[in-house]
């Protein structure tokens, strides 16, 4: 299972997000998981410098520009030598603060030409009885992947966050039937994009809601590759139990 932390912006103290740090590594050596940190991007490269530890780093964003007279961007090159190996791209967060689709596919690009693997985050804002959703969705997904070569497609990771559960608590997450169907359905479009056997490997995540009480039955899905994880992600209470969960599923 690979577990993406998406530290977002809770976390504005470098102290504590040395602390946190610290319990995350704890976690990655108590679980049979991959532990991906994305912290807030003026932490990154002081957390990750001289890391030998057993997690990754990733950018929660990167600018659509490729540096130079740019005022204020966190350009993917600059990620990259910061120690990134990751990049969260299209969080549905950075979708309300106006990345469309064509933003980010652009992103997307820019990940993959500094050589940082892509989570591309994708998910309605609400579901409907007559399955809009299942198109919105697939129009997410297509308009970033399809633009890439079939090498670039391969190295993919695809989130699916349904904006519906985002930020709250357990009961409000996916259950573990509709996020099976769900991710059968995205391996469909996945299967349609990336060639061959390739996008049989292609990892998908869930986010939205993930905390200690519904993570063992989510990674009981059939099909789901690991977790983005939001506000349980900077609570160490949370973060032992998730642990705890994740190693009896
Ligand atoms: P959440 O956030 O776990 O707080 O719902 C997930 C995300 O937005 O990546």
């Amino acid at each position: 299972m690979l577990i993406v932390a998406n530290w977002k912006a809770y976390i504005e103290d470098l102290n504590r997000a040395k602390k946190l740090l610290l319990a995350s590594k704890k976690l990655a050596s108590k679980t049979e998981c991959d532990i991906v940190i994305a912290p807030p991007a003026p932490f990154l490269g002081i957390l990750a410098a001289n890391n030998k530890s057993q997690v990754a780093f990733s950018a929660q964003d990167v600018s659509i520009t490729l540096g130079g007279a740019e005022t204020g961007e966190a350009t993917a090159a600059m990620f990259k030598s910061a120690g990134a190996t990751y990049a969260i791209i299209g969080h549905s967060e950075r979708r309300a603060q106006a990345d469309t689709n064509a933003i980010v596919a652009e992103k997307l690009a820019h990940a993959l030409a500094r050589d940082l693997i892509p989570i591309l985050c994708v998910g309605e804002q609400e579901r409907d009885g007559e399955g809009r959703y299942l198109s919105y969705v697939r129009e997410e997904i297509t308009s970033a992947i399809a633009p890439l070569t079939p090498k670039e497609r391969t190295k993919i990771i695809l989130a699916y966050e349904p904006l519906w559960a985002i930020g709250k608590t357990a009961d409000h997450a996916i259950g573990q039937t509709d996020l099976t169907e769900m991710v059968l359905y995205l391996r469909k479009i996945l299967a349609e994009l990336i060639p061959g056997k390739h996008s049989q490997h292609a990892l998908v995540l869930y986010g939205g809601s993930v905390e200690p009480e519904n993570i063992r039955d989510l990674a009981r899905a059939s099909l789901v590759d690991g977790f983005l994880i939001g506000h349980a992600s900077v609570d160490e209470t949370m973060l032992a139990a998730i642990a705890g969960q994740l190693a009896s599923a």
